[in-house]
């Protein structure tokens, strides 16, 4: 199998190349290295079965025609998106383009070089703020941020290409995805801000926002298991990903960070439910159709913030 890789230089995104490569898959990854980083692709970069091409997606008129030549793609995993939410909220134009024009790009390159079938990274953030467990029925979907605004218009865009030109489309909704070359996210962030203050930890809203957390290793895991399990069935696959639990507050994962980094800081709390306009403070999935297509992840919320936070300060030299 021949895959396309988009955002393929990002957290998630590297992680993915890796899985695809050590399953036997030619890989061709591509990402416009702004939020990515080369070094995340250091082991796939040695392979001869793995092709980078750095490139911008962000205007679906100029596809890159490096790209399409080196098609056809079997399948198109597009990872690539703005992961900033808090920047989206000043600049509209942020998530239309890196989100939502990415998606368009990603699907004109499956349709030139005839891939059957598209995955999506999408999120929790579709479904907006709303006082429910979130199953794949939830609706109707008001998301309360541009990212989430700009990822529910991605999905229908999928969908509708899953009416023409798709066999399969795969949605997968993530919940927060946490681990090794993250590049941005609250364990990073915490990282950052200890490395300039050792004294004071400074968290945005109470602490209290609480949301379930994933793994990375265990996010790759279950997106090939869906994929695996569902390969003959055409049309749109639908699926949360995400712990079976109510998540972690943001003051534990202060706590943990601290800890790890040796003690001693003390947290200085700015106030407010939320981190920042259009954040989600609170949110529980229903993984059950996950789980009854046969995956459940093995960390809770809990085990997955511990073993990120470690991999967090080891990478950052914490
Ligand atoms: N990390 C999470 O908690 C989380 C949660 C839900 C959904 N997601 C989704 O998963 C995917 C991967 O997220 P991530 O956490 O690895 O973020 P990331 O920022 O590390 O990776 C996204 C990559 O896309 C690239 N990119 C962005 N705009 C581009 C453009 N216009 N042209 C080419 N490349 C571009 C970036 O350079 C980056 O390497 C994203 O679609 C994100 O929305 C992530």
């Amino acid at each position: 199998m021949t895959m396309l890789v988009t955002g393929s230089a990002g957290f998630i995104g590297s992680h993915l190349v890796d899985a695809l490569l050590a399953r036997g898959s030619t890989v061709v990854g591509t990402d416009n290295l702004v939020r990515g980083r080369r070094e995340n692709l250091s082991a796939a970069l040695v392979n001869e079965r793995f092709s980078f091409i750095e490139a911008e997606l962000g205007d679906p008129q100029h596809v890159p025609a490096a790209l399409a030549a080196l098609g056809p793609f079997d399948m198109v995993w597009h990872m690539a998106a703005n992961s900033d939410i808090a920047a989206g909220v000043e600049d509209d134009g942020i998530d239309f383009r890196d989100t939502f024009q990415t998606t368009r790009t990603a699907l004109a390159l499956a349709k030139t070089t005839g891939a059957r079938g598209f995955v999506f990274a999408s999120t929790s953030a579709v479904y907006g703020e709303l006082d429910e467990t979130l199953s794949e029925t939830t609706g109707p979907l008001l998301p309360i941020s541009n990212y989430g605004a700009m990822k529910l218009a991605a999905e229908a865009a999928i969908s509708a290409a899953a009416e023409t030109f798709l066999d399969a489309a795969w949605i997968m909704r993530f919940p927060n995805v946490i681990g090794s070359r993250a590049t941005h996210g609250v364990i990073y962030d915490f990282c950052s801000k200890l490395l300039a203050d050792r004294e004071v930890l400074t968290v945005l809203g109470n602490g209290t926002q609480q949301k379930p957390y994933l793994h990375v290793a265990e996010l790759i895991e279950a997106m090939l298991f869906i994929v695996d399990a569902t390969a003959e069935t055409p049309g749109r696959h639908l699926y949360n990903i995400g712990p079976q639990d109510s998540g972690v507050t943001v003051a534990e994962i202060a706590a943990a960070v601290i800890e790890q980094a040796g003690g001693g800081a003390r947290i200085a709390y700015t106030g407010g439910d939320r981190g920042w306009v259009g954040d989600v403070p609170r949110f529980a999935y229903s993984t059950r159709k996950l789980a009854n297509l046969g995956w459940s992840p093995k960390l809770s919320s809990h085990d997955a913030m511990q073993r990120a936070v470690a991999e967090c300060c080891q990478e950052r030299g914490l």
